[in-house]
């Protein structure tokens, strides 16, 4: 009997989506993590990177400096990342306006179109196909870059061809678009706060504690469903063990107690944010798999 459309769009869907490491328990979540760990210690990123990074940023720099004027989304906050982690993962720069629209219409399933699974699973059968020539040539012929561990994780049976395709296109939209608005937010913060911006031209060594606040200000992953992975109580009301939640960052909005944008030391020091640590800061699961068995991507909004 012949599928139908809708039962092959959620297969593929859930192949290419729910392979993603964030989307993953132990000891699953575990074993895939120890293929591209390697790559993600803070000094082999600095060490790989910062001479990449800062000619790229010279080079986008040098495209607009004619002009006298800059869109720092289209000329800067989106091509950096992107040129970055195509590097990172050894994807032809070249290719890098169909990887920021192909993973851009990925992430369809989160909007509320009507036809935003459509979308998505159109966009994941090219990266599939895209993904897996790559795959192939690295298995032939390693070299240095992401592509190639994760290659070579399919090769030790660590992992299988659908999670090395899932996961190469967890971290390539994972490794741009948090990137991209974290600079674009920030810019945006920046001009809204100019005595800020005049603190941090006038003492450079501030960038680290001014990323660090704009992730907390207006954090790039405004939010992440997540399930409980035990009872918490929270404001006078109990989060039991399984239910689905939805942690939502745009506190600023909602809170009269949100602490003002600033880049002075002492206030950076008493506010935690989630912009990067959601898991280990609210006690919550990836689990898709212990608590609910497999999970329809998009399909399971709490
Ligand atoms: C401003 C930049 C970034 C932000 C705000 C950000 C934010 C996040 C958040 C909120 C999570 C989920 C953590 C949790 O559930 O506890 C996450 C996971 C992850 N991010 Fe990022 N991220 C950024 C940049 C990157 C980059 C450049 C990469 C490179 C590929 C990357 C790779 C990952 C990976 C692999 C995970 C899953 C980690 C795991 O499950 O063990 N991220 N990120």
């Amino acid at each position: 009997m012949k599928m139908s459309i809708e039962k092959r769009r959620c297969r593929v869907n859930k192949t290419y989506l729910n392979h993603w490491l964030v989307r993953r328990d132990p000891p699953n979540h575990t074993r895939m993590r120890k293929v591209p760990h390697l790559q993600f210690s803070p000094k082999h990123i600095e060490q790989r990177f910062r001479s990449t990074v800062q000619d790229i940023i010279k080079y986008l720099i040098q495209q607009v400096e004619d002009k006298g004027r800059m869109d720092v989304v289209n000329d800067f906050a989106a091509p950096l990342p992107i040129l970055v982690i195509a590097e990172w993962l050894g994807f032809p720069k070249n290719d890098r306006e169909f990887l920021r629209r192909t993973s851009r219409s990925v992430l369809a399933i989160e909007e509320a179109a009507a036809d935003r699974n459509e979308k998505t699973t159109k966009a994941l059968l090219i990266f599939k196909e895209y993904i897996n020539q790559f795959v192939e040539e690295r298995l032939a012929h390693p070299g240095e870059d992401l592509l190639s561990l994760m290659a070579e994780g399919e090769k030790q049976g660590v992992l299988s061809r659908d999670e090395v395709v899932g996961n190469t296109l967890f971290l390539l939209i994972a490794g741009h678009q948090t990137t991209i608005n974290l600079i674009a937010n920030g810019t945006l913060a920046l001009t809204r706060h100019p005595e800020q911006w005049e603190l941090l031209k006038s003492n450079p060594s501030l960038i680290v504690t001014a990323t660090e606040e704009l992730l907390r200000y207006d954090s790039p992953v405004k939010r992440a469903p997540r399930i409980m992975a035990e009872d918490i109580e929270m404001r006078r009301k109990t989060l039991r063990k399984s239910e689905r939640v939805l942690i939502i960052q745009a506190i600023k909005a909602i809170t009269q107690t949100f602490p003002p944008f600033s880049l002075e030391a002492e206030k950076l020091e008493y506010e935690p944010h989630l912009g990067l640590r959601i898991l280990k800061a609210l006690r919550v699961s990836w689990n898709y798999e212990g608590v609910h068995g497999e999970r329809d991507p998009g399909m399971g909004r709490p």
